[in-house]
């Protein structure tokens, strides 16, 4: 994923828009959207999250951020505040803001147009815009994708996840987005035992670019409880996972860990082209 945003001091940022989305519900959208979001902030990028979920928000507890919202994402669609009105600056990841979703509206409330109109207003401010879409492939995920340079896609080794995602790529790629697929709540031991589809298997199904992989690792359910993302966690492996994947969207060639031959990551390398390390 190129980083296409400049970033000189004092001028403008031309800052990518990047939607999260997945078709299925419950694979972990809202999970790399606040874990990337505050992992690319940790690495210096002024980063916005931004709660699609319209009705359904629930990013702003993921961050800590539920008690400090006033306005939302429908408030700046329709011009009923200023863009930096809505925005919540989190005190504990410095370069990490929030835009939050209503609670109260339904998903159709906004029309694309209106969602493109909103977000394009905060490419000059920052330099990622995260976007966390609602499950489906109705309108809360067509808002969702309408201001998207690119997107990653999220499923789990699981068939009907892989087969929402399948849909979801055909439709970002006839919209001209361009997706990256992340790979989430793999158990290594599952797939040694032949009991889940392997990474593999999953980039065949899926035929799109690879751009991380994250175990199940319950430090994630915890991190969440505590609105406290993940990545601030340094034992957490699905932490680490999201911070590589942060480098890799910033552009930067990171390799996937511990390509010992046998295990499933081996079989990722060599199916990458790449040898141990
Ligand atoms: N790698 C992981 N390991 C363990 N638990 C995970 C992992 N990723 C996500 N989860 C858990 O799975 C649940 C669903 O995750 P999340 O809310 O991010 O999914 P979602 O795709 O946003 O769901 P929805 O479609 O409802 O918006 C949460 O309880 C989350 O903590
Ligand atoms: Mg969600």
């Amino acid at each position: 994923m190129s980083m296409r945003n400049g970033s000189v001091a004092g001028q403008s940022l031309n800052g990518e828009v990047i939607v999260v989305t997945s078709g299925k519900g419950g694979v972990g959208k809202t999970t790399t959207t606040a874990s990337l979001g505050a992992a690319l902030a940790l690495r210096g990028k002024k980063t916005l999250v931004v709660d699609a979920d319209i009705g359904l928000r629930n990013l702003d507890v993921i961050l800590g951020l539920e008690n400090r919202i006033v306005f939302n994402l429908v408030d700046v669609a329709k011009g009923a505040c200023k863009p930096n009105q809505a925005i919540i600056r989190s005190k504990k990841t410095p370069n990490l803001y929030l835009l939050p979703a209503s609670q109260t509206d339904e998903k159709d409330v906004i029309s694309e147009e209106e969602v493109k109109r909103a977000l394009d207003q905060y490419r000059r401010e920052f330099n990622f815009v995260l976007v966390d879409s609602p499950a489906g492939i109705e309108q809360g995920f067509k808002n969702a994708c309408a201001a998207a340079d690119r997107a990653i896609v999220v499923t789990t080794p699981e068939v009907s996840a892989i087969r929402d995602a399948d849909r979801v790529v055909g439709l970002l790629t006839s919209r001209d987005v361009e997706p990256h697929l992340v790979i989430n709540r793999v158990d290594q031991n599952l797939v040694q035992r032949g009991d889940m589809l392997s990474i593999p298997d999953v980039q065949d199904i899926l035929g799109i670019d690879l751009i991380g992989v994250v175990e199940r690792d319950e430090a994630i359910i915890i991190a969440a409880n505590c609105g406290e993302p993940v990545v601030f966690n340094k034992k957490s492996r699905a932490g680490d996972a999201f911070s590589r994947i942060a480098r890799r969207i910033c552009g930067e060639a990171v390799e996937f860990p511990q390509l010992d031959g046998n295990s499933f990551w081996g079989k990722l390398g060599r199916r990458l082209g790449m040898t141990g390390s």
